[in-house]
C-alpha cells in the first residue's frame, strides 16, 4: 500500500485532496485541546471567533464554558483562558466552546473539504501519526502559523509527526511512501532544529511573546514529546462541528 505525505505550512495555502490532514498548534492552541480531553473533557465546539462563541453558549445553556484567548490572553467574560497548564491545574470542564487566534481558524480551514481531521501536537505526536495512518493514505499535518503567517514551531512539530509516520507505516501495510515538497520541508526543519522542542519553541516569535505574558511554564509543558495518547478528531455536525475523543 501507498503512503502520501503532505504538509501545509500555513493554512492560506491551497490543500489538495486528502484522506486526513492532521491539525498543528504546538503554541498552544492543539496542545489545550489535547490537554482538555485529558484532563476531563468531553466536548469542544471551535468556532472562528469571540462574538459567535458568545452567541453559542447563549444558545447552548449554562452546562457550557468558554475557552480561549485573543492576544495570548483570557478573553474577558471566558471562563478559560488557552494555557495547557491552567486545565491540568483546574481540571477541564466537561463542555466548552473554544475560539483562538490561530488554531481554531486552521481547524476549521482543516475541516472544509476532508473527512477525517484530527489534532496533534508534540504531546500526542506519535498517538497521532499512527491513529492518521489507520484514517487514511493521503494524510496532510496543516500548521496553523500565527496570523497568516509561518510559524517555525508548528512546521517542525509537523516534520516530526511526518518522521514518524514514515517510521510506523509499514507496521500498517505501507510498503511505499512519497512526500511532497512541503513534508520533505517539514522534516527538514525538524532534522535541523529538533528534538529540542522547548528551545526551539522559546526561541520563536511566540515563544517569545509567551514569555512576556508569564506563560513561559506552558512552552515546557508544550514541547514534552509523546507523553500523551489521547488523540481528539472532529465531527461535523448539523449546526456546528464538534471535537471529541476516544
Ligand atoms: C493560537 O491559536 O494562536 C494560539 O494558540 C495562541 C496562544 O498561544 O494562546
Amino acid at each position: 500500500m501507498k503512503y502520501l505525505f503532505d504538509a501545509v505550512l500555513v493554512p492560506s495555502e491551497t490543500m489538495d485532496t486528502h484522506d486526513c490532514r492532521l491539525v498543528v498548534d504546538l503554541l498552544r492552541a492543539s496542545t489545550q485541546m489535547t490537554t482538555f480531553f485529558e484532563y476531563g473533557g468531553s466536548k469542544l465546539i471551535p468556532c472562528a471567533d469571540s462574538d459567535e462563541a458568545f452567541r453559542m453558549k447563549a444558545e447552548a445553556g449554562p452546562g457550557w464554558m468558554l475557552m480561549g484567548e485573543r492576544g495570548g490572553v483570557m478573553v474577558p467574560g471566558f471562563d478559560y483562558g488557552n494555557s495547557p497548564l491552567e486545565l491540568t491545574r483546574r481540571g477541564a470542564p466537561e463542555n466548552a466552546i473554544m475560539t483562538t487566534s490561530n488554531g481554531t481558524k486552521a481547524l476549521l480551514a482543516a475541516a472544509s473539504g476532508c473527512p477525517e481531521v484530527r489534532i496533534a501536537c508534540a504531546r500526542n505526536a506519535e498517538a497521532a501519526a499512527w491513529d492518521a495512518l489507520c484514517s487514511g493514505r493521503r494524510i496532510c499535518t496543516v500548521a496553523s502559523g500565527r496570523n497568516g503567517k509561518f510559524s517555525i514551531e508548528d512546521a517542525v512539530c509537523s516534520g516530526m509527526i511526518i518522521e514518524k509516520m514514515l517510521a510506523l507505516a509499514p507496521s500498517n501495510g505501507g510498503t511505499e511512501m512519497e512526500l511532497t515538497d512541503g513534508a520533505l520541508t517539514a522534516m527538514a526543519l525538524w532534522h535541523h532544529f529538533g528534538p529540542d522542542l522547548a528551545s526551539l519553541c522559546m526561541e520563536s516569535e511566540h515563544g517569545r511573546i509567551l514569555q512576556e505574558l508569564g506563560f513561559g511554564e506552558d512552552i515546557f509543558f508544550c514541547a514534552e514529546i509523546d507523553s500523551s495518547a489521547v488523540v481528539p478528531y472532529y465531527r461535523r455536525g448539523e449546526k456546528y462541528g464538534s471535537i471529541a475523543s476516544g
